[in-house]
């Protein structure tokens, strides 16, 4: 802790800024930026609304923020289609907002995390049109995937790769050739085998780090490396080798560009953290988060998982024990802006597919809305005592649930095109957030949101929930003040539990114990410093949490 003076308004001091391992037990709070807060009233969040709800955010007591990206982008894919990797989205503001950002952020002790996507670029990004102008086998091209058809005339794709968002991998271009592209038809796939590629993104990592970033999350780190050596190989995401020879996807090359970026940000003082958005098994996924490498890697298992104690407690064993061989530190996620809302999922029938409910608006399997709550409430509080770092994502400290029923002329996420309409996509959870009980955009800002919310929304607001006992925002409040002061070693202790209950002790003896079942079980001995339910009769309600003290 530094001897810096408080933070102005709050009784606590200041964290120092320069602890070089503030990331592996860090809070972080992830902001899409379009639907936090939105000040110039156009709609659409922006980085002056992220300014500020600094004293929000330093009051619930994160660590740090990952802002998804804000760079100049046509939104073909919510920002992640970046026309400009170092500038701010005229529509959320410019670089002078976003140093202001940084200036009040850090002033508070928080760090900032960017977003950055080296796979794919926007296809308004001036390579691209570049490319799209130059001919076949100029260097314009080369910076891309650039491949003729097959087929006798060249007609058909090069090869029978699949976009993420459903349809082909390809898109045909004027003169016949055809560009690659993982994601949207948008966001055209860079080649990662090019030096010019390589230097460019070196620049960008400097370009924010010179500015005061404190790290980065990587879009997709596990797609730069390919293999596009002909014949085009078959590749299967959902079934990875775990071997490096899919020729999209965890390829063992790409190790070597994450480790020439981590060189880069050792040239800063502290190093700037860094973390991979990587799909891939925990076998795999350590490999990204080497000490050499990124340091992090997001750990989406338990996001994937039922709410059941077998799951969390396999989870939580093989990731805690893979960190630890690696160097790295773990992390939990719930929830973030690609899924389903987590007091959502826990709330539909268990195996229900939230994809199908999302396109039945909501209506079928009928969502048990408090069950999801209570539920995501418990399972906050367990991910939260764990050692390791904490995403949260913005809403989730309200318990907000997904937003079903967009309809569909305002749906905004390229699946729902790309799909041909069957996959409604990710807007349900990229609703803007509801700041106050009523008003315009319930706060978000003062004149209507990008999304619509839900008429109910206001009670799920800051304001409804500020100060009131019980709260979702009170309880993570009073978890994440709880664990500043109690993070201890990176490794727990299983306790000896009943049936259905999972509970763990930390470093210093502080104990969380999670109630799976229904049915209420003894409280362990202690006193109760945060419970996700209320506590009574000496009893451990079904399907909550509770921190206790010897
Ligand atoms: C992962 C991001 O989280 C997601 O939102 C985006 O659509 C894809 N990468 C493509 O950039």
């Amino acid at each position: 802790m530094s001897t810096q003076p408080p933070v102005p308004g709050t009784d606590q001091p200041t964290p120092s800024l320069h602890d070089p391992d503030w990331w592996r037990q860090a809070v972080v709070y992830q902001v899409y930026p379009r639907s936090f807060a939105d000040v110039d009233g156009d709609g659409v969040g922006d980085i002056a609304g992220v300014t500020d709800r600094v004293p929000y955010l330093r009051e619930l007591g994160v660590d740090a923020i990952w802002l998804s990206p804000f760079y100049p982008s046509a939104l073909a894919d919510g920002g992640y289609d970046v026309a400009d990797y170092r500038d701010v989205d005229p529509k959320l503001g410019t670089l002078a907002d976003f140093d202001a950002l940084v200036a009040a952020a850090h002033a508070a002790g928080i760090r900032i995390i960017v977003d950055v996507v080296p796979n794919h670029t926007s296809d308004l990004h001036v390579w691209f049109q570049e490319a799209l102008e130059s001919p076949r086998g100029s260097a314009a091209r080369a910076r891309y995937v650039f491949r003729d058809g097959s087929g006798p005339d060249g007609a058909e794709p090069p090869s029978d790769w699949v976009s993420n968002f459903g349809g082909s991998a390809w898109t045909r271009v004027a003169d016949g050739q055809w560009y690659l592209h993982l994601f949207a038809r948008e966001q055209p796939d860079l080649d990662w085998s090019n030096p010019e590629v390589r230097a460019d993104f070196e620049q960008t990592l400097r370009f924010w780090s010179d500015r005061g970033v404190d790290g980065f999350r990587v879009d997709v780190a596990h797609a730069m490396a390919k293999d596009l050596s002909e014949p085009f190989r078959p590749s299967d995401q959902d079934h990875l080798p775990l071997d490096g020879s899919d020729p999209l996807y965890d390829r063992d090359e790409v190790h070597e560009i994450l480790g020439s970026w981590r060189r880069v940000l050792d040239e800063y003082d502290p190093p700037r953290s860094a973390i991979a958005e990587a799909w891939v098994p925990a076998r795999r996924r350590v490999l990204y988060a080497r000490p050499t490498e990124l340091g992090q890697a997001f750990n989406f298992d338990l996001l994937e998982a039922p709410f059941d104690p077998e799951a969390f407690r396999a989870i939580i064993d093989e990731n805690l024990a893979q960190a630890s061989q690696s160097g790295a530190s773990s992390t939990w996620v719930l929830s973030n802006h690609d899924v389903v809302r987590h007091a959502t999922r826990y709330g539909l029938p268990d195996g229900a597919d939230s994809g199908a409910w999302l396109m039945s608006d909501g209506r079928e399997p009928v969502l048990d809305r408090d069950r999801g709550l209570r539920r995501a409430r418990a399972a906050s509080l367990l991910v939260l005592a764990l050692p390791g770092s904490a995403y949260v994502y913005q809403g989730e400290e309200l318990g907000l649930h997904e937003v079903a029923d967009i309809p569909y002329d305002r749906l905004q996420d390229p699946k729902w095109a790309r799909s041909e309409h069957t996959d409604k996509g990710r807007d349900g959870c990229r609703v803007p957030i509801p700041w106050t009980r009523s008003g315009s955009s319930f706060g978000f800002g003062p004149d209507g949101a990008h999304l619509p919310q839900p008429a109910d929304f206001g009670t799920w607001s800051v304001e409804a929930e500020d100060g009131v006992d019980g709260s979702t925002l009170e309880l993570y409040r009073a978890a994440l003040a709880f664990r500043r002061t109690h993070r201890g070693g990176e490794d727990l202790t299983w306790l000896e539990t009943p049936d259905r209950v999972v509970g763990f002790a930390r470093a210093d003896g502080w104990r969380s114990v999670t109630n799976f079942g229904t049915d209420p079980v003894p409280l362990p001995e202690g006193a109760v410093v945060v419970a996700s339910c209320p506590i009574e009769d000496g009893l451990l309600p079904g399907e909550s949490t509770v921190w206790l003290t010897a």
